[in-house]
């Protein structure tokens, strides 16, 4: 049941492996790319409770040494003060320039390990473990890596690819069904953003992969990936077309800095709500059917996920406000909203031929419905 699939970007190509058992054969996989058996490994303490001594396991049956450091988890890791200490924790460690680091964990861990691995020595290589189904779908894969700061997220980094990504379905199993949700909201995405087979084949098996079905898991694992290994080799530095992967994005952002970064709508949720929010705003420009923005709600809400500003708790701003909010997400340039509009299910567009008093609407009648 393992899959690989290949990024290939020339000097830094590298493999995306998928499916279930990696975390025992880690040190076989990664034994490879390394001088000396020898790695380090950052983590946060939540996720080494649940998987560090398996990956310690897997290096040390192929004879590979690890030291690991523990951090605090959750997205406020995600700031210069971890970045310092991560770097110079891995130069205590004495890690050489062609050593090998390996971050094992969420978005979080992945994208500041892998900027303290773009700078460390003016860049060491890493590998990244993820273990949510949003990292192993999306932020592992790319090469995007930074931290936040205080003007806003993701504003200071760097792209550095990673040389190996080990997606071990099997720590899936791990995850509370919500967060498992949230990163299907990415898996959706794909689906709707450019292969409309794969959003049908999701209407017909999501819900058995939510409840556990491993073939299914490997299956959209892989296809999201291949589908983001293809539009990252297009452009790997967002000049046009990776910003396809910004579907339901622009909506998002807002609705995260409304309800403050909370438990209240965790990312994959808004990326949801917002896709079929960009659809709704596409059906009303004349670009997709009326059909469309409806059959992405009702897949979402089959998922058993959040699928109106109904469903948000507590209060959100009026409409004027919320677009105020997109106004401050760092894909506006020259101070036009880039949008992510779609022609039917599975062809996304970037677009920055908005008119606000559409987005306007939309966003009125979805918080009246409220
Ligand atoms: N998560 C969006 C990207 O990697 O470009």
């Amino acid at each position: 049941m393992r899959e690989t699939v290949h990024v290939p970007l020339g000097a830094r190509a590298y493999d995306v492996v998928i499916g279930p058992g990696l975390m025992e054969e880690a040190g076989t996989l990664i034994a490879p790319l390394l001088p000396r058996p020898r790695v380090a490994v950052v983590t946060e303490k939540r996720v080494a409770a649940l998987h560090l001594a398996a990956l310690e396991n897997g290096l040390g049956a192929a004879g590979i040494d690890c030291v690991a450091l523990e951090l605090p988890p959750g997205e406020s890791t995600k700031s210069w003060t971890h970045l310092a200490q991560v770097t110079e924790w891995l130069l205590d460690q004495k890690i050489e320039r062609r050593d090998v680091v390996v971050a094992l964990g969420g978005g979080v861990i992945g994208d500041l390990v892998g900027f303290a691995c773009a700078i460390l020595r003016r860049g060491v290589r890493f590998v990244q473990v993820p273990t949510s189904l949003l990292a192993q779908v999306d932020s592992s894969v790319g090469g995007k890596t930074g931290i936040n700061t205080a003007q806003g997220k993701n504003l200071a980094g760097a792209f550095h690819q990673p040389s190996l990504v080990l997606a071990d379905t099997d720590v899936l199993a791990s995850l509370g069904p919500r967060d498992f949700l949230a990163g299907y909201g990415e898996v959706m995405k794909y689906g709707l953003l450019g292969d409309a087979t794969f959003f049908a084949w999701l209407e017909e098996n999501a819900q058995a992969m939510a409840a556990g079905d491993v073939a299914l898991r490997v299956a959209a694992v892989k296809r999201s990936v291949e589908m983001k290994a293809d539009i990252v080799t297009r452009d790997e530095t967002e000049q046009g077309d990776r910003a396809l992967l910004n579907l339901g994005h622009t909506f998002c952002h807002a609705l995260e800095a409304a309800t403050g970064y909370s438990d209240r709508l965790l990312h994959g949720e808004g990326v949801a709500i917002g896709c079929g929010l960009a659809f709704e705003l596409s059906a009303r420009l004349g670009l997709c059917s009326q059909e469309d923005p409806s059959r992405v709600r009702a897949h979402i809400k089959a998922m058993g996920m959040k699928a109106d500003l109904a469903d948000i708790p507590g209060d959100l701003p009026d409409a004027a406000g919320v677009l105020d909010l997109m106004g401050q997400d760092k894909k506006v340039v020259a101070g036009t909203l880039n949008f992510i509009l779609a022609r039917g299910i599975g062809e996304a567009f970037v677009t920055s031929d908005v008119p606000r008093d559409a987005v306007m609407a939309v966003l009125e009648d979805a918080l009246t419905a409220r």
